[in-house]
């Protein structure tokens, strides 16, 4: 199984990050395929704490390349304070980071459209983290994005610049009241990052092509979740690529058929940020509870994150899409001192019962009458951050586990029980375990 794609199964920030630092042991070269600075992928490594954007989760072993495809939307002045971030870190960025010539960049009033359509929607709004995605993807969409490799032709970069912003400025006052942009002083702005990329800069199609055929191992990096994808998620509260396995492919510049292995991750519970459906949400002391105890605040723009139990609809419908091989399980230890852990095996709405994920946002809303049915399952009310194999996990946390096996179908083949590399059990068979429990299964209940 040379290459291999990571994931999120839920609505983001499953902790695909550390996942990949992990894997990438495994791998040769790590390519972050979609999204952009929207994303945010938290590595720990013996306490020091790194968020990459825009830069794969490989980029800490000093040994591996990383990539950015061309299905990212590339923010120059992010990518250049990354870049700095790392290289003041002593992390290499040297010889070892390559930037596709074809992913489309974001400009400066892709940002600002971004956020002026939100301000604009109050009620609707989709809780975007502001950072031109949208906009950015809506001109590559329709054909007047401005790639990377425009940046190295300036009289073309020129009238692209200014034909952009001359339309972006009609938008800009005729609809928001805005002050408008100096189309020169953006062009100006880009050449000078022009520069400063050059180094990183090059065809990574072939890149990437001529070391699958050289039998390099390749890892592609998925960002956002499944849910969030722009075909397959809640619309319109997703993001606008395709964050299923499926963008690995264009994101990448490969052959769906050099994709042999499809790693899901999936935390112990849910969480969301920004607006939308979500159906387990908890909002009292307990959503209150899981936020602080999994210190879930966006690693992007800080918000509180949303928070409520595992839902296994949403997350069976995510690995049916992609095609999962393997889930991860992660943040089990944050559920530790939960007496009793539940998880959603079907909606109720309006008297009928689902089953299967709906795209009918009525169905999936609160408000629209969605009702969760929780099947519940012991706690198991020990620490398990120090946890490293199978054996050392509570027998109600494996319990837990095999009832997220049985239910979704699916081989769990790592758990995640603290932010840092180290604390991850990986187990040869949770399955047998089982036997230890002496608990019935799924099935049987
Ligand atoms: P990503 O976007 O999927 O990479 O996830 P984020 O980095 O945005 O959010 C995951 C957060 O959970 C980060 O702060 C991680 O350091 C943290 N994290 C990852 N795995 C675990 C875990 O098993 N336990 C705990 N307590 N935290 C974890
Ligand atoms: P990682 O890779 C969680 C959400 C935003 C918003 C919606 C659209 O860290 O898992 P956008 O800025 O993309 O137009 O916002 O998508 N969103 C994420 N939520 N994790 C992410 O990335 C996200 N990237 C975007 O909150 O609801
Ligand atoms: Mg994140």
């Amino acid at each position: 199984m040379p290459n291999a794609c990571v994931v999120g199964l839920q609505w983001g920030d499953e902790g695909k990050g550390k996942i990949i630092d992990i894997l990438t042991d495994e791998y040769d070269i790590i390519v972050r395929y979609q999204g952009g600075g929207n994303a945010g992928h938290t590595v720990v490594v013996n306490g020091a704490k790194f968020v990459l954007h825009l830069i794969p989760s490989g980029i800490l072993h000093p040994n591996k390349k990383c990539v950015i495809g061309n299905g990212v939307a590339i923010d120059p002045a992010l990518f250049l304070e990354e870049v700095e971030e790392l290289r003041k870190r002593n992390i290499s960025v040297e010889n070892n980071l390559f930037v596709s010539d074809r992913a489309h960049l974001v400009f400066p009033y892709h940002k600002l459209l971004d956020q002026l359509s939100e301000s604009e929607k109050g009620q609707e709004k989709i809780g975007t983290t502001g950072k031109g995605i949208g906009p950015c993807y809506a001109d590559k969409m329709a054909r007047v994005g401005i790639r990377v490799v425009e940046l190295y032709h300036p009289e073309h970069l020129e009238r692209l610049i200014q034909r952009n912003v001359e339309e972006k400025n009609r938008l800009l006052q005729g609809l928001y009241n805005a002050a408008p942009l100096s189309w020169k002083e953006i062009y100006e702005e880009y050449r000078a990052y022009a520069d400063r990329m050059a180094p990183y800069v090059c065809d990574t199609v072939g890149y990437i092509n001529e070391a699958i055929k050289a039998s390099k191992r390749i890892l592609f990096e998925g960002a956002q979740g499944s849910l969030l994808d722009v075909d397959l998620g809640t619309y319109p509260f997703i993001t606008s690529s395709n964050a299923t396995a499926c963008g690995a492919a264009s994101g990448a510049g490969v052959s769906p058929k050099q994709i042999h292995k499809i790693y899901g991750v999936m935390k112990a519970y849910t969480t969301r940020v920004g607006g939308g459906p979500f159906p387990t949400e908890a909002e009292g002391a307990l959503g209150e509870h899981l936020r602080e105890r999994g210190g879930e605040f966006g690693a992007t723009t800080g918000r509180p994150r949303r928070c409520g139990w595992f839902d296994a609809v949403a997350v069976k419908y995510a690995v049916m899409i992609n095609g999962v091989d393997e889930a991860i399980l992660t943040k089990l230890d944050v559920l530790d001192d939960q007496e009793t852990v539940k998880i959603c095996v079907g909606y109720k709405c309006n008297g009928k019962i689902y089953e299967r994920f709906p795209p009918d946002l009525a169905i999936l809303s609160a408000s629209g009458g969605c009702e969760p049915i929780y099947e519940e399952v012991p706690g198991w009310r020990q620490d398990t951050s120090h946890c490293t194999s199978l054996q050392e996990l509570p027998s109600m946390a494996i319990n837990y586990i095999q009832y997220l096996e049985e239910i979704l179908d699916i081989k769990i083949t790592m758990i995640s029980v603290g932010q840092d590399r180290r604390q991850i059990v990986r187990p040869d068979s949770v399955s047998s375990a089982r036997l230890s429990t002496n608990l019935p299964s799924y099935r049987d209940r």
